[in-house]
């Protein structure tokens, strides 16, 4: 990072399958063209050519042999190339980066509901500590009505497979984690996708520091 670049801020959203993530950051992808910020808006799992690779492989509903630990690394190797490969050179170029799933689904997903724990803090020590988002938006909806929404789960992908019971306790991981980790901030979304999209403009406004489109 060059003296005269400012680090970009890196924006995060987390929530259950259904939760809406993928609607809220078509929106706010429009708003932030509309205000003229420089952002790049990224995924997880994925997000470059090795790490939808790996995707693919964690996803695929043949893999039910998968053991826990496995699917815990896979997470961490695509997200270790995704950071290196995409979100480190972007936030160096004082781009916002606004990515869909980061480093919480996996402390909720295979650390809580799984019982993986610390494990899982300990095999993402890179990303937790160098690269920690600027703010987590958490779409805070239960899964139960998140489902509903999604009208059923997706029988291709192993994930969504698990069960409301699965879902639950990884529902129930994001509300801890939105006690120990200062930056999620959650957004009741049981509104219509207007409602919530207005409640993340006021807060992303926060974050990159700008009033009505216009900076402070
Ligand atoms: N506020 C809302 N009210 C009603 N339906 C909504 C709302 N927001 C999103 N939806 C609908 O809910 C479904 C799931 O939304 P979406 O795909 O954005 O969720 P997601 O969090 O990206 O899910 P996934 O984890 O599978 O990627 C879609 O059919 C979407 O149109
Ligand atoms: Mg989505």
């Amino acid at each position: 990072m060059g003296s005269s670049e400012v680090r970009g801020k890196f924006l995060v959203f987390e929530g259950c399958e259904g939760s809406g993530k993928s609607t809220q950051l078509r929106m706010l992808s429009e708003y932030l063209g509309k205000i003229g910020v420089n952002f790049i808006m990224t995924r997880e799992p994925g997000g470059n050519p090795i790490s939808e690779e790996i995707r693919k492989i964690i996803l695929n509903g043949k893999n039910t042999a998968m053991c826990d630990e496995c699917e815990a690394l896979l997470y961490a190797a695509a997200r270790i190339q995704h950071l290196k490969e995409i979100i480190e050179p972007a936030l160096a170029a004082g781009k916002l980066v606004v990515c869909d799933r980061y480093v919480y689904s996996s402390l909720a997903y295979q650390g809580y509901a799984r019982g993986l724990g610390d494990y899982v803090k300990e095999i993402n020590a890179y990303a937790l500590t160098n690269y920690p988002p600027d703010m987590t938006v958490f779409l805070d909806i239960s899964p139960e009505d998140a489902f509903k929404r999604k009208h059923g789960a997706d029988e291709n992908d192993r994930m969504e497979q698990l069960g409301l019971e699965f879902h639950k306790k990884v529902y129930a991981g994001y509300k801890e984690l939105e006690k120990e980790y200062a930056d999620v901030r959650a957004v009741d979304c049981s509104g219509t996708k207007y409602r919530t999209a207005e409640k993340i403009r006021l807060l992303v406004d926060g974050l990159l520091g700008v009033s009505d489109g216009k900076t402070l």
